[in-house]
């Protein structure tokens, strides 16, 4: 039998050297440091790429090196800005161009390391459009590593096939793309369309998003993906077809809570430490992320519907950034009153939250998401119910997804206003997934969806499989 040769070749050869290089964002630098610490792990050596500041802000893993390569400065880009959480959003394109200015730096560690000993595969993300030529120069094979759910990269689609399809109008976007085969959640609404149709436009840095996937996504040898068969069936062999190369599952990549991400998360548990008295399943978790483009009006609905909806919250709120010369969140991020009315039973926490381990207490019941993948996985490894307020990039396709499997309740949005949303549409479906008797039918859903991804040995084999596809496509 076939089947029975191919540990074996798994088991044979050395460790392989593995560069990794995400976007500068956490919740991509996150996973790729996830994926790093398993290769870790099974003794390959990984040096992962990204800025000093970045790094200094990553917990270090056991056997990946951290590789700073400072970030070029930009005019209009903040001194120290070095993360998309830095800037506000309209200014990620100039962190983008920034970004690119690491071609010549990168190409001198790569040239260093091959001194010392070849490396293996670089992998990276999906911007970095620039890197495979450099590789070439030095025999490195990449590979990219998609963060987002296979769906995502999916509905994106390759460059030949959106050529034969082609989708300007947002009409075209609400409609799940002609090449994928099934049925499927993937496709945008029009009041969602922006962030899609604008990822096919060139921007500030000079290149489309799209192109820089493209580009990535015709040179790499092959394509890995934060996801796994259970979630997304049929996806991966889809993917491989319309790229015409192989598309692996990585598995979830689920953060260990016992050591989130970051160095400083010990020293901030004042938001557990409200946990511990409340009774089990009782709390809300809300947490938008870091990057949601959430205006005052947004922060103002969402603190009235929790109020609202009178159950107990913990909301990790970050502090939007503010564009330079403009004063968006001045004064009061909340509604008046609105911390001394809710006193008691929900809390409000502007610094760093320990997601992982917030979501991982025994009394947290539900989690209110912008539906983020990262935050979504990190959902099904407790098995909690979702109340979904999705704002950019793949976020309402995800939560449609969501919704689709009866793990989550949307807060409505208003359709013919480019989509807004009220305190009545946020208590509407906080009570549904904590209150009402259907939210058990939920409670139940996510509970399945938890027994199935939280399978270790299952989740190992995904590495494993990945593993042995490095090795055998390394040279190809
Ligand atoms: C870049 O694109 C984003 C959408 O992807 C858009 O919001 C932003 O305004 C664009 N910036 C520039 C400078 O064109
Ligand atoms: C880690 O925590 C500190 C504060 O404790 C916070 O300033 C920083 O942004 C956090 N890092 C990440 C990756 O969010
Ligand atoms: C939705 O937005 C439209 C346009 O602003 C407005 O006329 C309508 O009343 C809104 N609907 C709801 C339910 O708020």
């Amino acid at each position: 039998m076939e089947a029975a040769a191919a540990p074996e070749s798994v088991t044979q050869g050395g460790g392989l050297e593995v560069v990794v290089f995400p976007w500068l964002a956490f919740g991509h630098m996150i996973p790729f440091l996830e994926l790093s610490k398993r290769l870790a792990a099974r003794g390959h050596a990984v040096a992962f790429v990204s800025t000093p500041r970045n790094l200094a802000r990553l917990q270090p893993a056991d056997g990946v090196r951290f590789v700073p390569l400072p970030l070029p400065s930009v005019e209009g880009l903040p001194e120290g800005a070095e993360a998309t959480s830095d800037v506000p959003p309209d200014e990620v394109s100039l962190l983008k161009k920034a970004m690119d200015g690491l071609a010549v730096p990168l190409a001198a560690f790569l040239a260093g390391s091959a001194g010392r000993r070849r490396t293996d595969w670089i992998i990276v993300d999906f911007c970095h459009h620039w890197v495979p030529p450099i590789a070439d120069r030095h025999k490195v094979p990449c590979a990219l590593f998609m963060i987002f759910p296979a769906a995502t990269m999916a509905f994106w689609g390759p460059r030949w096939a959106n050529a034969a399809n082609p989708r300007t109008e947002p009409e075209d976007f609400a409609v799940p793309p002609k090449w994928m085969p099934f049925p499927s959640t993937a496709f945008f609404l029009r009041h969602e369309a922006e962030w899609v149709a604008g990822s096919f436009r060139a921007n500030s840095s000079g290149v489309s998003d799209a192109e820089r996937l493209w580009e990535i996504m015709e040179r790499c040898r092959l394509t890995i993906h934060r996801s796994c068969h259970e979630l997304e069936p049929g996806m991966f062999a889809l993917l491989s077809d319309l790229n015409r190369k192989p598309a692996v599952p990585a598995g979830i990549l689920l953060p260990c809570h016992e050591e989130e991400n970051n160095q400083s998360s010990s020293s901030s548990s004042q938001a557990l430490r409200w946990l511990h008295d409340k009774p089990p399943k009782s709390v809300l978790y809300v947490a938008l992320g870091s990057e949601a483009p959430l205006t005052r009006e947004n922060i103002h609905e969402l603190a009235l519907g929790l109020e609202l909806a009178g159950v107990r919250f913990l909301w990790a709120l970050r502090k939007p950034v503010s564009t330079a010369g403009r004063n968006d969140y001045d004064g009061e991020l909340l509604p008046a009153g609105f911390e001394e009315r809710t006193l008691g039973r929900g809390v409000v926490c502007t610094g760093w939250v320990p997601q992982v381990k917030a979501l991982a207490h025994a009394a947290t019941g539900a989690f209110l998401t912008h539906c983020g993948w990262g935050s979504t996985v990190e959902s099904f490894a407790f098995g909690h119910p979702l109340v979904m307020l999705p704002f950019i990039i793949d976020q309402p396709m995800i939560a449609r997804a969501m919704a689709e499997r009866g793990v989550g309740v949307a807060v409505a949005r208003n359709e013919s206003d480019g989509g807004s949303f009220t305190r009545d549409g946020v208590a509407a479906a906080v009570r549904h997934v904590m209150v009402e008797d259907q939210g058990k039918i939920l409670a139940a859903n996510a509970k399945k969806m938890q027994e199935l991804l939280v399978d270790q040995p299952r989740q190992d084999q995904y590495i494993h499989d990945l593993v042995d596809h490095l090795r055998r496509y390394k040279d190809a």
